[in-house]
């Protein structure tokens, strides 16, 4: 014990560094070791399938800017959905097609109960029940004008009486069996108004998935592209949020909360981690993320062009959306990525 050390190797031995203790690469040496300590693990119940709906039979058409995306007719949306649902895939959210002749500059048809979403959550629900339907409640695809709310003669976006029609809209989904309504719009009071209004009618049990960080954002060009949908005039961003705005995010999220929501969402995803990552500390509600068609297109393309692994890049981006702290991803890559899962 009190002996002092005069080993030779002791005397001899070098000042050499101190060999690290901590080894990160210790625990990445093999697959199981890897798995074991893997902290995200995306998963098939972390996914939602938003789906295009067009009028007709027997149509299957590819989103020139999405590819392997398509607007289906009712029959084969059906098809598919149970396709998905077999997958694993809990939820879709339905984006109709609607037809010009049916737009008008107030977005009547969003509340037509034999409307195309309408006629398409009946036909869900009674072929697939157990799949959650969740339905957009927004007047963009349904106004001759592109926008979400209701115009005054200078074109300045009604909030108040937009509102009154996405109660209808959203009153519209439930009774024809939507379990989800989410308002995609941005007006202010939305979620309260469309809470109300459900429970007024005895429609307790309808959930409000609300986008409730929305920005006003160049990512969902592809989508205007497959509804139709642009904005004939002006942009969106005295409605959806400015992208430069993080703490108005948790502004706008506590406003649903309080409101009603049950699920609150961040859109875009992938320009908007620390959004996500920021919501998820301020809730302990779900956390929502839409992967959009944009950030959709990006990927396809570089795919195609074979400048990336497409399916590992989708596999990475779609787990850095669950580790920033979402619990759910709306996202056009949900049945890729549930084969993918699956092998
Ligand atoms: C409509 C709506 C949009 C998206 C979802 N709902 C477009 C918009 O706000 O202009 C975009 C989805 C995507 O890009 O994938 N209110």
């Amino acid at each position: 014990m009190s002996e002092t050390n005069t080993t030779e190797i002791g005397e001899i031995a070098p000042q050499n560094p101190p060999l690290p203790l901590q080894r990160p690469r210790r625990l990445r040496g093999n697959r199981a070791l890897r798995r074991m300590v893997r902290e995200t693990l995306l998963t098939v119940d972390d996914l939602i399938y938003p789906m295009f709906v067009m009028e007709g039979t027997a149509k299957k058409v590819e989103i020139p800017s999405m590819p392997g995306c398509y607007r289906y007719s009712l029959d084969l949306l059906l098809k598919e959905v149970a396709e998905v649902f077999a997958l694993g895939i809990n939820a879709v959210a339905l984006f109709p097609v609607i037809p010009e002749s049916r737009k008008d500059d107030t977005g009547t048809e969003s509340y037509n109960p034999e409307g195309l979403v309408h006629s398409t959550v009946r036909a869900i629900k009674k072929a697939v029940p157990e799949i959650v339907v969740i339905t957009d409640v927004a007047l963009d695809p349904f106004t001759t004008h592109g926008h979400d709310g209701l115009l005054d003669a200078n074109g300045v976006i009604l909030n108040d009486p937009t509102v009154e029609v996405l109660v209808k809209m959203a009153l519209s989904q439930a009774e024809a069996g939507a379990d989800l309504v989410a308002p995609s719009d941005m007006m202010d009071g939305r979620v309260g108004a469309i809470r109300k209004a459900l429970d007024d009618r005895g429609y307790i049990d309808v959930g409000i998935l609300a986008y409730a960080a929305k920005y006003a954002s160049a990512y969902y060009g592809p989508f205007r592209d497959a509804l139709d949908s642009a904005p004939k005039f002006g942009d969106k961003k005295t409605y959806q949020m400015d992208p430069a705005n993080a703490r108005e995010a948790l502004k706008e999220v506590a406003l649903d909360i309080a409101e009603g929501a049950d699920i609150v969402m961040v859109k875009p995803a992938l320009a908007y981690l620390d959004v996500i990552c920021q919501v998820r500390q301020a809730t302990g509600l779900p956390v929502a993320a839409y992967n959009v068609s944009g950030e959709y297109a990006m990927i396809k393309a570089a795919g195609q062009l074979g400048w990336i692994d497409e399916k590992q890049v989708i596999l990475e981006t779609l787990t850095s959306i669950k580790r920033a702290g979402a619990d759910l991803i709306l996202t056009y890559f949900a049945k890729e990525v549930a084969l993918m899962l699956h092998k």
